[in-house]
């Protein structure tokens, strides 16, 4: 059928045609918003899963629920070793110009923003000390405004964070609406700068400023935050993102077919489910090739089954091939050797015992796998693919 109206949308936060099965999210969400902006005790939410479960898609669809609240936000995606500092204060520089032009006092806007403007411009302990990489010339935040010195630039980020979300949320106060900063990626950001973060979130909730932090991570973020506060469960809730039950990824599918007026015969529909094993972006990959080479409506199973191997081979490429080639030889090794032993979170000694090596030997390798993001610890001792039919994609690769 006509490519041009292939409604489906597999790729790394791409918006989907249709948002299937996070009804009870988004209604929890909806809450946590309206509590934040009313100055009620809140958790945020985190959501955590597995890669391409839609974790980013649901972010995004927090923030534009936020912006239709008249909330100001920002986003950041954290990197590693990368001190959040400059993206966080890029975030909040958005969600402070999306307020500004409704506040009644330029003179209170104009002070956050000079706050802000030395939050960003802080010279960080790290960079006092000599440890940090020089970045060249002192780096200029393009914040139009007076640099407020004497507040959130100590360098020490627990104490300007805690300054800067104070500050920013008195001015969402005043217009009687909240800011939501969204950091995708979490597990990404530095322990120092992920207990930094867990103590200014809790400061403020404390005192009920209507300023949250919502983030999206892997399925080990929880026990990332708890390693750096012990309190961050009583911070976050923490919302696993699965899987999408056969009724929502028939929705998915259906939903955006029958807007071009195509319907899907039941038959297809068990057999896309089937190989997309209800993964979101699965069912979009798969929803996409099937639509290309389907001849007409309805589709069929035999158009499913046709199709199918155009699919897994995009995914090949796309999904597990890109992640692949970031591994190298060493840790391809240990990720084959954890495939060979199923698709369950393995032990590291068995996959130490199967490499015929000491466990301690590969760590490092082990170590690296987990800061590339493509293998966590599910529990202590045990290790799996952040990547959901990894395995099977690792065994088909070396027959
Ligand atoms: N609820 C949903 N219904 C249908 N499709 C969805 C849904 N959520 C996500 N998708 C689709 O799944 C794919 C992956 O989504 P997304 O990039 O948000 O996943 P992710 O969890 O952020 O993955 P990663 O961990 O790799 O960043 C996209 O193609 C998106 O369109
Ligand atoms: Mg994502």
């Amino acid at each position: 059928m006509d490519p041009v109206r292939n409604p489906y949308a597999p790729g790394a936060g791409q918006r989907p045609p249709e948002l299937a099965g996070r009804e009870r999210e988004v209604r929890q969400f909806e809450i946590v918003l309206e509590r934040v902006a009313r100055g009620r005790p809140e958790r945020s939410m985190v959501l955590t899963g597995l890669r391409g479960v839609g974790k980013t898609v649901l972010l995004n669809t927090f923030r534009s629920m936020a912006i239709q609240r008249l909330w100001g936000t920002g986003k950041i995606e954290a990197r590693p070793e990368q001190s959040i500092r400059r993206s966080l204060s890029a975030a909040m520089h958005m969600a402070l110009r999306e307020l500004a032009p409704r506040h009644r006092a330029p003179d209170r806007i104009e002070h956050v923003l000079g706050v802000l403007k030395s939050f960003a411009q802080a010279t960080t302990d790290d960079e006092r000390t000599g440890r940090a990489t020089r970045t060249g010339p002192r780096w200029q935040p393009g914040i139009d405004a007076v640099a407020v010195r004497g507040r959130a630039d100590s360098g020490d980020l627990e104490i300007d964070l805690m300054e800067l979300f104070v500050d920013a949320a008195s001015v969402a106060t005043d217009l009687g609406v909240g800011i939501a900063l969204f950091i995708d990626e979490l597990q990404d950001v530095p322990a120092k700068d992920i207990s930094a973060l867990c103590t200014a979130c809790h400061e403020l909730a404390q005192n009920g400023g209507p300023l949250i932090v919502v983030g999206a991570g892997l399925p080990h973020l929880p026990a990332v935050l708890s390693a750096s506060k012990s309190y961050s469960e009583r911070l976050f809730r923490y919302v696993r993102i699965d899987r999408l039950n056969r009724v929502a990824a028939d929705h998915a599918l259906s939903a955006p077919a029958l807007a071009e007026n195509v319907v899907f015969e039941a038959e297809a529909l068990e057999a896309l489910y089937k190989a997309s094993d209800g993964y979101p972006f699965f069912v979009q990959a798969y929803g996409k090739a099937t639509w290309d080479l389907a001849l007409r409506s309805p589709i069929t199973a035999e158009d499913v089954r046709v199709a199918a191997p155009e699919a897994e081979e995009e995914l090949a490429v796309g999904f597990f091939g890109s992640r692949y080639d970031r591994a190298t030889p060493a840790e391809r090794d240990y990720m084959r050797a954890m495939a060979a032993l199923g698709d369950e979170p393995v032990a590291t000694n068995e996959v130490a015992a199967s490499l015929g090596r000491r466990p301690a030997s590969l760590s490092p390798a082990r170590d690296s796998l987990i800061k590339k993001g493509l293998v966590y610890s599910s529990e202590r001792g045990k290790i799996a693919f952040t990547v959901p039919h990894f395995g099977t994609f690792l065994r088909r690769r070396s027959e």
